[in-house]
């Protein structure tokens, strides 16, 4: 046992192999969400007294029932486009705006005026847009984000700080942007950087939470302090947890050094992605000079992740134990790029063959969201396991 690190437990699905098998027997491609999963990653953060207050990022995966289960949980709502703005308040028209964010990127200005009559809070990244819209801006509450000049996460494609990165308001720009919002007679309530996705260092948030705090000092009228998403979960076998323990230890250091502010969070992924798997059907198993194939009736059409970014999911067969021996194989699915493979030389049942139900792990974030119809597949169907 490495000292001070997590160990993982077993995963939910290794004692669900029954009721998944009838899930994809109604059909796959077949997303399921397995809600005590998210129930248990909310009381998980609901227990870090340091954080004031937890929105949950709904890109990472809008399943009425996963935002229902986080919102009963306590848990705000992060919005990104006036679509989940208008998902969120039709899946829940209960719920107060007042528990909403809204952070879009290059959004038109038509979607800044629909979030402010929805009386949600906007989150403005950038100068320009008060400078050429005063009057959508003019007297109202906004929080600003701000990218602190680095970046970090999984991949290039999802860190969202530094220069190359088109979030955030530079630090350069900074008291412009004050001095523009106070011209508007506009309050900056809150202070926000997201910096990346799949970030694995704990000590990251909490620099960033003390960045933003010198920054919030000196606006005078902020109020929370939202140190953004980006928590890793390990997707790899090797990959050991996220410690939880160490961020909120980090977290409650830095909040007792700037006490006056709310801290805020906002995760996608370490809420859902552990939750969900893709069930898919062995189409057909090929070799092919030399490497063996098992192809899937779903690919980078249901699951982008490991097309996009290279990313790792673990794959097993839910229909055979590797008792007669297990052989490597390259996953695939049948859409027509070369692209197209969930994993390369993956560890199966030697035996595995047509009709056996695969299970693509720690899918809930980021998969069905981001599926498409290409080659006119199908969308993969969602379910649900209370
Ligand atoms: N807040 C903001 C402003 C964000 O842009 C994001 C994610 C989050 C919160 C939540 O980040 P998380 O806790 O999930 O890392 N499709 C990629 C991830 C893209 C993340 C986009 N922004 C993937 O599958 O890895």
């Amino acid at each position: 046992i490495e000292h001070g690190r997590p160990q993982r437990a077993a995963p939910w699905w290794q004692g669900e192999r029954g009721r998944l098998l009838e899930r994809a027997a109604a059909g796959t491609p077949v997303y399921v969400y397995h809600l005590p999963t998210v129930r248990d990653r909310a009381r998980a953060l609901l227990d870090i007294d340091a954080i004031d207050r937890r929105y949950f990022a709904i890109k990472a995966n809008p399943h009425p029932a996963i935002l229902r289960t986080l919102a009963a949980e306590g848990f705000g709502l992060e919005c990104v486009s006036l679509g989940e703005l208008e998902h969120v308040f039709a899946t829940l028209p209960d719920f107060d705006p007042a528990r909403v964010l809204f952070t879009p990127s290059f959004a038109p200005r038509a979607e800044y005026e629909a979030a402010f009559a929805l009386g949600v809070t906007v989150t403005l990244d950038n100068v320009e847009a008060l400078r050429n819209w005063p009057e959508t801006f003019r007297g109202r509450t906004l929080w600003l984000r701000i990218d602190l000049g680095r970046g970090d996460g999984h991949h290039a494609k999802v860190v969202t700080g530094g220069a190359a990165s088109k979030f955030g308001l530079p630090l350069a720009a900074f008291d412009d942007f004050v001095a523009q919002a106070r011209a508007l007679d506009a309050r900056i309530s809150g202070i926000h950087a997201h910096l990346g996705s799949g970030i694995s260092t704990p000590a990251h948030w909490r620099e960033v939470y003390a960045e933003l705090a010198g920054f919030a000092d000196s606006v005078g009228t902020v109020e929370t302090i939202d140190i953004g998403g980006g928590l890793p979960i390990p997707y790899k076998p090797e990959s050991r947890a996220f410690d939880l323990a160490a961020w909120a230890a980090g977290l409650a250091e830095i909040k007792a050094a700037y006490p006056r502010f709310a801290l805020a969070v906002e995760p996608g992924r370490y809420m859902v992605a552990e939750c969900g798997v893709l069930l898919t059907h062995v189409t057909q198993v090929v070799e092919k000079q030399g490497i063996r194939r098992v192809g899937l009736d779903a690919g980078m059409n249901a699951l982008m992740r490991p097309t996009l970014y290279d990313a790792y999911h673990g794959i097993h067969n839910l229909s055979r134990t590797g008792g007669e021996g297990e052989a490597a194989f390259d996953v695939v699915g049948p859409i027509c790029e070369s692209g197209d493979v969930f994993g390369a030389g993956r560890m199966l049942p030697a035996a595995t063959a047509e009709g056996d139900v695969v299970l693509v792990a720690d899918a809930g974030a980021y998969g069905f969201v981001m599926a498409n119809r290409y080659n006119l597949r199908e969308l993969p169907r969602e379910d649900v396991l209370e």
